[in-house]
């Protein structure tokens, strides 16, 4: 069974080879802080708990079809009740940072109007519980449930959803304010773009490629109304967006592969990068999309100064390298192992060129990466032991990728693992498995995987 765990992997990687969990010796700098991530609807379930209203994903998940096996958040790894024992195993791993987010139907139900205080209380006693244990919290206000009422009313194709996620975002400022030190505002914005509104595989589930750069441009605006709406708090957090970035190299040599991947990176990375960095969509874009279209007839004089507010660290989520024709489509044949998840090609030089390229290009900006990880078909062993040695050879290499980059001068000050948990992939439901630590969903049992044993050791060493 293990040979076709990760398809284009060579035998040899696949042995269960002890070496993998030897050091390299390369040691981070003082002060690097070593995390996890995870997201509200894919690990908290209580969808009905203390006034939880209902997001996107939830009409998505109920509607037969849209993910697999039909699962649904509704229970997920039960974190809403379970959290003390999660942050326990937080504690235990040595994490320094834990990203978390907050889910915007559980603070407003419909979007709009008074906040709940029952859903403010939780997210109080996750930041109070992660302060006990030493470990910082850094809190997404936006991964993808947006109230179902919204949407009733356009979501974020309407303009009005950038304003009512400001005004979600003060809400939460002032019921938490200064004891998250770190805030991100939209996460992967690219995400909700193309899953939700090109490929529809993702709630909403629409197919409108035109429509998506509107939505597109109506998350940026939400990002740049919450940075404004923490500093008009007085808060003293940084705040930054989380880009999932995705090197867009050339698939050959010719001079049409050099352009294509250039405007796919206009696409995958400028979009975000340059209207909140620069405060300008790239001209590429804009130009293929069109004067008419939805994208450009959004956007409103001084929308770009707003998406542009400056912010205090940007925060990056690197997968997989893309590898881009002459005609504009990413090349089908794999040059690298592959992983569960379909679109993954596992490459760790993509961590170094995403991370030197953002600096050199955008910086100096201090650097998260908020997100990376490694999805296995983790098995329960018979003594509790699941042996994912794929995962720690994956971890092992990205680490070192980012070690380099800092040797190169990048600033990044930290790295979240996804994810702490198995939990809700979205649409792939909970036969893709990304933790660190083992969910038997059956019982909702904890069982650190081998890569937990040895991540821990990472953390405590500052070296891997
Ligand atoms: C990005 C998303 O932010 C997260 O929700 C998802 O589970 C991981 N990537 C893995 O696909």
């Amino acid at each position: 069974a293990r040979s076709a765990l990760l398809s284009g992997v060579e035998p040899d990687d696949l042995s269960r080879d002890p070496a993998v969990d030897a050091p390299l010796g390369l040691t981070f700098p003082d002060g690097f802080v070593w995390g996890a991530a995870t997201s509200a609807y894919q690990i908290e379930g209580a969808a009905k708990d203390d006034g939880r209203g209902e997001s996107v994903w939830d009409t998505y998940s109920h509607t037969p079809g849209r993910t697999r096996n039909g699962d649904t958040g509704d229970v997920a790894v039960d974190h809403y009740h379970r959290y003390p024992e999660d942050l326990d195993l937080m504690r235990e791993l040595g994490l320094g940072s834990y990203r978390f987010s907050i889910s915007w139907p559980r603070i407003q139900a419909d979007g709009t109007g008074e906040p709940n205080q029952r859903g403010l209380d939780f997210y109080r006693r996750i930041v109070d519980g992660l302060l006990e244990r030493g470990i910082e919290p850094m809190a997404t206000l936006f991964h993808w449930d947006t109230p179902q009422a919204l949407q009733d009313q356009g979501g974020w194709e309407a303009r009005d959803t950038a304003y009512r996620f400001a005004e979600y975002a003060e809400h939460v400022f002032a019921a938490l304010g200064d004891t998250v030190p770190v805030w991100l505002t939209v996460n992967e914005p690219k995400t909700v773009v193309q899953n939700g509104y090109i490929t529809g595989h993702h709630a909403p589930g629409t197919r409108d490629e035109p429509l998506a750069y509107q939505v597109a441009h109506h998350l940026q605006l939400g990002h740049g109304l919450a940075v404004q709406a923490l500093r008009a708090s007085g808060g003293a957090s940084r705040i930054g967006p989380a880009f999932n970035l995705h090197p867009c190299y050339p698939a050959d040599d010719s001079a049409a592969a050099a352009a294509a991947a250039h405007l796919y990176d206009g696409y995958e990375n400028r979009l975000y990068l340059d209207s909140a960095l620069r405060g300008h969509y790239p001209e590429d874009v804009l130009a293929d999309q069109g004067p008419d279209s939805p994208l450009a007839r959004s956007i409103r004089d001084g929308d770009l100064a707003i998406i542009a507010q400056p912010i205090d660290l940007l925060a990056v989520q690197y997968y997989t390298p893309y590898y881009v024709t002459g005609d504009g489509s990413i090349e089908s044949e794999r040059r690298h192992a592959t992983s569960e998840a379909f679109w993954q090609q596992i490459y760790p030089d993509g961590m170094y060129d995403i991370l030197t390229r953002v600096t050199r290009e955008y910086g100096p900006l201090p650097l998260t990466v908020t997100e990376n990880g490694l999805p296995c078909p983790d098995v329960l062993g018979p003594e509790d032991d699941i042996d994912d040695v794929e995962r720690v050879s994956f971890l092992r290499d990205h680490f070192a990728a980012a070690h380099r980059a800092i040797a190169d001068g990048v600033p990044l000050e930290s790295y979240h693992v996804w994810s702490l948990l198995d939990n809700f992939e979205w649409d792939q439901g909970y036969e893709e498995r990304w933790g660190l630590v083992y969910v038997d969903y059956a019982t909702q049992r904890r069982i650190f995987k081998r890569s937990a044993h040895w991540y821990k050791r990472v953390i405590a060493d500052n070296t891997v």
